[in-house]
């Protein structure tokens, strides 16, 4: 889809439909009274006949062919006037811009980025990007009939005066949000498709066009480095499993490891999960391809940082050769691991990604991304991830990232008190305990992924809820939404020394 900018008279613009924001206090500004001069009180009569209350997402087209340069003109409700934000303002433009796809309507001016709130006007013009090219996602790869695919061609962010802000913010919000749909495709794609061999090769392609580093371990490979618990995990599979690690450096000192679960898909292996719980497991590489969408736009956004990207990739089946519960393995740092549940392999892939981020990377600060818990959703729903970790100023940091995306962190304890849910009678640790097999499911996790960053700084996200969608929101769509990247971007664009 073309954007643009244009600086114009709203009146004489051209284009399919222009859009306007109306408060529900139904004041009409001076651009909305100049165009309802032209069209004859059109506007305050619909308003008198209470078609329009202005409420938040209500919607109200009306035919201006003749009368001004666009064909038709848009309404859309912001609901109370005080209560607006930056997230509504992108939920209001997800919400027309999906409307106005249903009514087969190709091109459309807003002006919705002028409304003033704190934010500034580069902001604005982001948020109303982000708001309608996050909202306008459709997964169609595999729809043969493609004439039958409704797909809007080109919006234009309006403006009267010139204004170079408004520019730069929406071509902000396009890269972001081309990383954001780019990582949803990924996280879509259909684990006969993607394996962690064809992650490697994303990585290598993102590498390649955005000039990272890249190294790619292979099964022999994480052999030699003794990483035996990331390939337990992978030996029931008739796919490989990798350790894909990408770095940006942009010549600065400062460190910060980023960490994604890339399991292709997630049977359960032995421990195999019912049909209702696997049926989605395709979606168990969404932190790790939300790590792959960051590292694609680090490069253009410049950011002053040194960042790894670190992705363990396998595929989580039983079989002969699979791993089994009890079996007892050595990780990376030497640990030993009894694994108590098949199931539980997010905190094993990621146990040696993150053992060997530390001892190779030294990472100022680390942070981990995966779906790792059902529990998660149990105690969070779909919106917030759950965050944990060992340093607070860390998770402030990621908390206020967090509120200005709206990919929303809720902190849960990580008390040391937590730790005997996993011991084991036979190793150092288990993955998981049958006899407290329903105590604190999203904190076990954590607790157990402690073990292997020594004394890093580190916080734990999983977005087990947010990052897959069983229906429709603003601008997430049903299934996978992204999530993690517009987070991690803002963390990494706000970042300030960090020790
Ligand atoms: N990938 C799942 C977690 C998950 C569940 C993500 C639902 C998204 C939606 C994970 O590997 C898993 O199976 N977790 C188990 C852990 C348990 C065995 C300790 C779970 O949540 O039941
Ligand atoms: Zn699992
Ligand atoms: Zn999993």
């Amino acid at each position: 889809m073309k954007t643009d900018v244009a600086f114009a008279d709203f009146k004489k613009f051209k284009t399919d439909s222009l859009v306007f924001g109306i408060f529900e206090d139904l004041k009409l500004d001076k651009n909305l009274e100049d165009i309802d001069k032209v069209l004859n009180n059109a506007i305050k009569e619909i308003i008198k006949n209470k078609e329009f209350k202005g409420e938040f997402k209500e919607i109200k087209i009306i035919n201006t062919l003749g009368k001004i340069g666009a064909k038709t003109t848009i309404f859309v409700g912001l609901g109370k006037r005080n209560e607006f934000d930056i997230e509504k303002l992108r939920k209001a433009s997800g919400t027309v811009a999906k409307f106005i796809m249903g009514e087969n309507i190709k091109k459309f001016a807003t002006t919705l980025h002028n409304i003033e709130i704190k934010e500034g006007i580069s902001e604005r013009a982001q948020a109303v990007a982000e708001g309608t090219l996050l909202g306008l996602y459709q997964f169609t790869k595999f729809k043969t009939e493609k004439e039958k695919i409704k797909q809007i061609e080109s919006f234009v962010l309006i403006s009267h005066k010139r204004d170079q802000r408004i520019i730069d913010g929406l071509k902000k919000g396009e890269m972001i949000s081309e990383a954001v749909n780019y990582v949803r495709d990924l996280v879509n794609m259909p684990a006969n498709l993607v394996t962690p061999e064809k992650m490697a090769e994303e990585a290598k392609k993102i590498a390649n066009e955005s000039r990272l580093k890249i190294k790619v371990f292979n099964k022999r490979d994480l052999e030699k480095l003794g990483m035996n618990v990331l390939l337990a995990v992978g030996k029931g599979s008739v796919q490989e499993p990798r350790l894909i690690i990408l770095e940006y450096n942009s010549g600065a000192k400062e460190s910060i490891a980023l960490v994604g679960k890339g399991i292709t898909f997630d049977s359960g292996g032995m421990d195999i999960k019912p049909d209702e719980y696997m049926r989605d497991m395709k979606n168990d590489k969404a932190a790790a391809s939300a790590i792959l969408g960051v590292m694609k736009i680090l490069p253009k956004l410049k950011i002053p940082l040194h960042v790894i990207g670190v992705i363990p990739s396998a595929e989580n089946m039983p079989s002969g050769s699979a791993t089994k519960p009890g079996d007892i393995v050595t990780a990376y740092n030497k640990k030993t691991v009894e694994i108590g549940d098949t199931d539980a392999e997010g905190r094993l892939i990621l146990a040696d990604a993150l053992a060997y981020a530390v001892k190779n990377y030294k990472p100022h600060a680390m942070i981990d991304l995966a779906t790792l818990t059902g529990a998660c959703i149990v105690a969070l729903g779909y919106e917030a991830s759950g965050i944990l970790g060992n340093d607070r100023r860390l998770i402030t940091k990621i908390k206020e990232a967090g509120e200005k995306t709206y990919e929303r962190v809720w902190e849960l304890p990580l008390w040391d008190d937590y730790k005997s849910i996993l011991e084991s009678n036979v190793a150092d640790i288990t993955n998981f305990s049958m006899s407290r097999r329903k105590e604190a499911g999203t904190i076990a996790g954590a607790i157990f992924l402690k073990e292997f960053i020594g004394k890093t700084s580190w916080a734990h996200i999983d977005i087990a809820g947010p990052a897959y969608l069983p229906s429709d929101r603003e601008y997430m769509p049903k299934d996978a939404t992204g999530i993690g990247v517009r987070l991690l971007v803002q963390l990494l664009s706000d970042w300030k020394r960090h020790k």
